[in-house]
């Protein structure tokens, strides 16, 4: 049996249930029922005793962040994270930020990698309809981060998660990241408690 699917915390037809439309499965502690309310589409990210987890579903219903661009033909052809960067955040998460200013526990942060259509240009960009520019054509990636102070305390309070940087389907687990994968350049560089809200106007105080 896969390490990932023992759940002392529910029966088995409780946890058939669990597992019902997401492949990976969870370490679940009880209460059984709370744990499997989180799991719907707008809730945070579970974390296994492992430190694993999966791409929430639903997550490109979530609150729309923004998209930072870093397109490959303005980084030598190799881009660190190359083309759009579609950012999501769960709505509870949301409402207490737009409510507090701060980042509660559980927050989840999704961000799908999207691939520019090919460049007519140097730089990659191309003319269209409405101009000279960069436009979207295809899913290639998925970085996810979750807010756990005490869980993710060597990475700065949250655990980052890499789901592959390629075209669907994505890793169906992650394991979290040691910190010089991910969370150092966000230590050193983001704006508010490890995330780039600079980049979202959505999330500027007023
Ligand atoms: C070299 C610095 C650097 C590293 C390393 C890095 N990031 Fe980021 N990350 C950024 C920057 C800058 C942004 C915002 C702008 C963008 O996406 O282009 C960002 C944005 C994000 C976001 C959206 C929320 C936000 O803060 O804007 C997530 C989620 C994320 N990164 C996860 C990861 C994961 C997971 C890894 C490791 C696999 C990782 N990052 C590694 C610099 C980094």
């Amino acid at each position: 049996m896969d390490h990932r699917q023992r759940s002392p915390g529910l029966s088995a037809s409780a946890f058939a249930v669990a597992i019902a439309g997401v492949t990976a499965a969870f370490f679940l502690s009880p209460p059984a029922d709370t744990a499997l309310a989180q799991m719907s589409k707008n809730g945070p990210a579970l974390i296994t005793e492992q430190n694993e987890t999966s791409i929430p579903e639903g997550f490109r219903e979530w609150v729309f962040l923004g998209a930072p661009l870093t397109p490959n033909g303005l980084n030598g052809g190799e881009a660190g994270f190359p083309e759009f960067h579609h950012v999501y955040v769960e709505p509870g998460a949301y409402a207490h930020y737009k409510e507090t200013g701060d980042f509660p526990e559980g927050t989840t942060i999704v961000k799908e990698l999207v691939l520019l259509k090919e460049g007519d240009y140097e730089d990659g960009s191309r003319d269209e309809a409405s101009g000279r520019g960069y436009f979207a054509k295809s899913f290639a990636g998925i970085d996810m981060m979750v807010k756990d102070s005490e869980r993710f305390a060597d990475t700065n309070g949250w655990g980052f998660f890499n789901f592959g940087h390629h075209a669907p389907p994505y890793a169906e687990v992650a394991a979290a990241a040691p910190n010089d994968t991910c969370a150092s350049c966000h230590t050193a560089n983001a704006t508010h408690d490890m995330v780039f809200t600079t980049f979202y106007p959505i999330l500027e105080k007023p």
